[in-house]
């Protein structure tokens, strides 16, 4: 039993924050932002515009791309670090914003940046077990609610945004969510953190070092594991954390540049949206076919990190 990729969608909230616009507010510059993240600019959402509502609108577009409507999926699970109420879920928000009729199970992961990796996770193993048909996967963040603006060392790290993907249940298991792997270090929690005040604390070199050790090791792992070799994947597609981390990542791999899949440019770090948002972004732009294999690492708060091997 495996899976197949029917549908994606994203959303970007409208306004956006350009490194510029940063140098106007604090002590930064263009320059030493692009140097060490690679990032240029980054979508924020209204102050009136939440994570469902963000969930809410890739959803939906998710379920046009699949020419499916809501009723036709029978479990949704999103990943996000930064919804605004403790309860209830995202997901289940999401059903009741979306009009279900049915009732169909839904539930939230939090695995930080590694979110949306722990959702494919879940999904492959229900799909394994042939305990679900059709599973909507949304990765969700508002991370500008967590942003320190006394803070530039990680006020111009991150964005908002939301991305989806539906997968059906398949009797092949060289479609859809091929393989995945999770680790996590609870060990390593100072590292990178929530406040009680939705403030992040993180030790950014310290943070550099595990991400260029760690994410490559768990995208090696699930080569290793489904007996692949860089050559044989079509675009690595990792977490949006940081060129450089991505850069050194897939050197490390022996990736050459070309198969590297870059947002981090125009949406920053948006967490567990981010993998899924460069997704639909190499979709929407004719960079990314049906049927090519994708190798999705990330890395995260936690520590947790893992990886995906989707044949999209
Ligand atoms: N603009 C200008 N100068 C800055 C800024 C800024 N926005 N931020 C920090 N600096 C200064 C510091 O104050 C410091 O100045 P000093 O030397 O006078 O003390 C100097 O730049 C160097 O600071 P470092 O923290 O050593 O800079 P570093 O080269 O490590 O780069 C960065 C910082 C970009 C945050 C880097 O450590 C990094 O990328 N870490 C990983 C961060 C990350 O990806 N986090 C998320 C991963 S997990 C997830 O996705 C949630």
């Amino acid at each position: 039993m495996g899976s197949r990729l029917v549908g994606y969608g994203s959303y970007l909230p409208e306004r956006v924050m350009t490194n510029q616009d940063f140098e106007k507010i604090m002590d930064t510059s263009d320059e030493w932002i692009v140097q060490r993240t690679g990032m240029r600019e980054r979508h924020f959402a209204r102050d009136d515009e939440t994570v469902v509502d963000m969930a809410t609108i890739a959803a939906k577009r998710a379920l046009e791309n699949a020419k499916l409507k809501i009723d036709d999926i029978d479990l949704v699970i999103c990943a996000s670090t930064s919804p605004e109420l403790d309860f209830p879920s995202v997901a289940v928000q999401v059903l009741g914003k979306l009009g279900a009729t049915k009732n169909i199970p839904a539930y939230d992961v939090r695995g930080a940046c590694t979110g949306f990796i722990y959702a494919l996770h879940c999904a492959r193993a229900f799909f394994t077990a042939g305990m679900h048909e059709r599973i909507l996967i949304i990765g969700a963040e508002k991370m500008s609610r967590f942003i320190d603006w006394s803070d530039r060392s990680t006020a111009v790290l991150f964005g908002d945004g939301a991305g989806a993907m539906i997968f059906e249940r398949s009797t092949s298991s060289y479609s859809g969510i091929i393989d995945t792997v999770v680790m996590s270090d609870g060990r390593e929690f100072d590292m990178l953190h929530g406040s009680p005040d939705h403030h992040i604390i993180m030790n950014g070199p310290e943070t550099y070092k595990k991400a260029v050790e760690l994410m490559p090791n768990a995208a090696q792992y699930i080569m290793d594991h489904a007996g692949i070799t860089a050559d044989n994947v079509d675009w690595i597609i990792p977490h949006q954390a940081n060129l450089r981390i991505i850069t050194s990542g897939a050197a490390r791999l022996g990736f050459p540049l070309e198969k590297i899949l870059v947002t981090v440019d125009k949406h920053a770090n948006t967490s567990a949206a981010s993998g899924v948002l460069a997704i639909a972004y190499a979709f929407d732009n004719g960079i990314l076919k049906h049927g090519q294999l994708v190798l999705y690492p990330a890395f995260g708060s936690g520590l947790t990190w893992g990886a995906a091997l989707i044949r999209v």
